[in-house]
C-alpha cells in the first residue's frame, strides 16, 4: 500500500508514499485516498485533512501504465471509477482540507489542488497539468476553475501549452496560498489544520458549503462532460503516442496525427 493515514490532534493526514515512482497514483492509492476522505468526514474527532507527499515530490499525477492498461471506461462506468470516486470524495469533503505541496505536483497533482480549501507549496516544487500534451483534456473542473482564477490568457499557458509552473506563480495566479522552504511545508500546513480544532466545527462545515455551493452545479456538469472526453481520449492513438513516448524516454511524435 502506497498511501499512509493517520489521525493525530484533529488532523487526518493522508500521505502518497511511493516514492520510487515519483508518487504516481495507482488504482488502489485512489481507492485508499477514498476511504481515507470517507473516514474523516465521518469522524467527529477529525477538524480537518492533511494531504502530502514525500520530500521533493508531491504526485506525478496518474500512473501513465494504468492509464495505458486500466483506463477507465465511458459513461457511467467513468463516473464509478476509482479516480473519479477519489476526486468526488474530495469535493464532497465537507471538512477543511490542506493541501502540503512536498515538491513535484503533476497532472492530478495539481488538479486536485484546485479542490482543496489550503495549499502550501514548497520552493523546490513545479506544478504542471501536461494533459494537451498527452493527447488528453483537463479533468475534474480544472477547464473551469483553473481560466476563472487566472484569466484565460494565463490557464492557456498552462492548460493548453502544459508550460510547468514555479511554487511563486503558483500563489500569484491563485492556486496556492504561500511558498515555504521545503522543510517547513508540512509542518506550516499541519498547523494550520490544527487551528480548525479551536473553531466551532459546525459553523466551519456550513460556511465551506457556503463557499461553494454556487458554482457547485456547474462544477459537476464541467466534470461529466470533461470525464466523457478524458475517456474517449485515454483511447486516442495521440495518447498512446504520448504514454509510449513516455517509457521509452523520448520525445512523443504528433507530426503524423
Ligand atoms: N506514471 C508511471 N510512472 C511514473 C510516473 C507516472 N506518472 N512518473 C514517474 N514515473 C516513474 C518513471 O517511469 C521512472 O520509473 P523507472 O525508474 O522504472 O524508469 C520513475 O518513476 C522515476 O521517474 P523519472 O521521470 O525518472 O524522475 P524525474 O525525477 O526525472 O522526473 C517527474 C520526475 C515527475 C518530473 C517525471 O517523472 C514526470 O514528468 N512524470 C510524468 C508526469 C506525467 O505526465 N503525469 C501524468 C499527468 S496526466
Amino acid at each position: 500500500m502506497s498511501i499512509k493515514t493517520a489521525t493525530l490532534n484533529g488532523v487526518a493526514t493522508i500521505e502518497i508514499a511511493r516514492p520510487e515512482k515519483k508518487n504516481a497514483l495507482t488504482v488502489a492509492m485512489y481507492e485508499a485516498m477514498t476511504a481515507a476522505l470517507h473516514a474523516a468526514k465521518a469522524d467527529p474527532a477529525v477538524r480537518a485533512v492533511l494531504i502530502t507527499g514525500q520530500p521533493g515530490v508531491f504526485t506525478s499525477g496518474n500512473d501513465i501504465e494504468d492509464f495505458m492498461t486500466r483506463a477507465p471506461g465511458q459513461g457511467s462506468d467513468a463516473m464509478d471509477s476509482p479516480v473519479f470516486l477519489f476526486m468526488r470524495a474530495l469535493l464532497d469533503c465537507d471538512k477543511p482540507v490542506v493541501a502540503a505541496v512536498t515538491g513535484a505536483a503533476v497532472g492530478i497533482g495539481t488538479t486536485m489542488l484546485l479542490h482543496c480549501d489550503f495549499v502550501y507549496v514548497s520552493d523546490e516544487a513545479r506544478l504542471a497539468m501536461p494533459f494537451v500534451a498527452l493527447g488528453l483534456v483537463p479533468e475534474f473542473g480544472s477547464s473551469l476553475v483553473v481560466p476563472q482564477l487566472m484569466g484565460h490568457r494565463k490557464a492557456a499557458e498552462k492548460l493548453l501549452l502544459g508550460d510547468p509552473f514555479t511554487p511563486e506563480q503558483a500563489v500569484e495566479c491563485g492556486i496556492a496560498n504561500a511558498v515555504l522552504p521545503a522543510a517547513e511545508v508540512v509542518n506550516h500546513a499541519r498547523r494550520v489544520a490544527e487551528r480548525f480544532n479551536t473553531l466551532p466545527p459546525g459553523a466551519v462545515r456550513e460556511a465551506k458549503q457556503l463557499m461553494r455551493a454556487p458554482q457547485h452545479k456547474m462544477l459537476l456538469e464541467v466534470i461529466a462532460t470533461e470525464g466523457e472526453l478524458f475517456a474517449r481520449r485515454l483511447r486516442s492513438p495521440e495518447a498512446m503516442e504520448a504514454f509510449q513516448a513516455f517509457f521509452q524516454k523520448r520525445k512523443p511524435d504528433f507530426s503524423k496525427f
